[in-house]
């Protein structure tokens, strides 16, 4: 399939836009400072910490995992059996999230959490975290998937 180029240069901050590149969903979410925060406390409770399996791009393997710190940009497809994710990120108001899963994203059909970098919990069905397409930053607010 062709790259694909996505616009986010109107993105809000907080929001996400999901793009279609090569019949797959890649969404892209532009995180908040307090999304960004999350990120720093989860270590111990990640099942695959670095994107070790199966071989990332290696600029997933920081921990926003991303090329830009503020935007995450991630294939929205379970890593499990291949079902698509919802995001739940309002802390504390979504069915599902605990102190301990500061919301992210929820698999609806076996129910694996992935933190706002897409990063797989321990002890979870899906056992890699999503998977960070190819893709590089044209410009400040484009980005080219693929
Ligand atoms: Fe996502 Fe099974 S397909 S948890």
């Amino acid at each position: 399939g062709a790259p694909v180029e996505a616009d986010v240069s109107k993105l809000a901050v907080g929001d996400m836009v999901t793009v279609e590149w090569r019949g797959k969903p890649v969404w892209i979410l532009r995180r908040t400072p307090e999304m960004l925060a999350t990120l720093e406390h989860n270590k111990a409770r990640l099942a695959d910490p670095v994107s070790g399996e199966p071989q990332q791009p290696e600029y997933a393997t920081n921990r926003q995992r991303s090329i830009k710190p503020e935007y995450l940009v991630v294939i929205g497809i379970c890593t499990h059996l291949g079902c698509s994710p919802s995001e739940k990120f309002a802390i504390g108001t979504t069915e599902g999230m605990t102190a301990d899963w500061p919301g992210g994203f929820l698999c609806p059909c076996h129910g694996s959490i992935f933190d706002l970098a897409g990063r797989v919990y321990l002890s979870q069905p899906a056992p890699t975290n999503l998977e960070i397409p190819p893709h590089k930053w044209l410009s400040d607010g484009l980005v080219l998937i693929g």
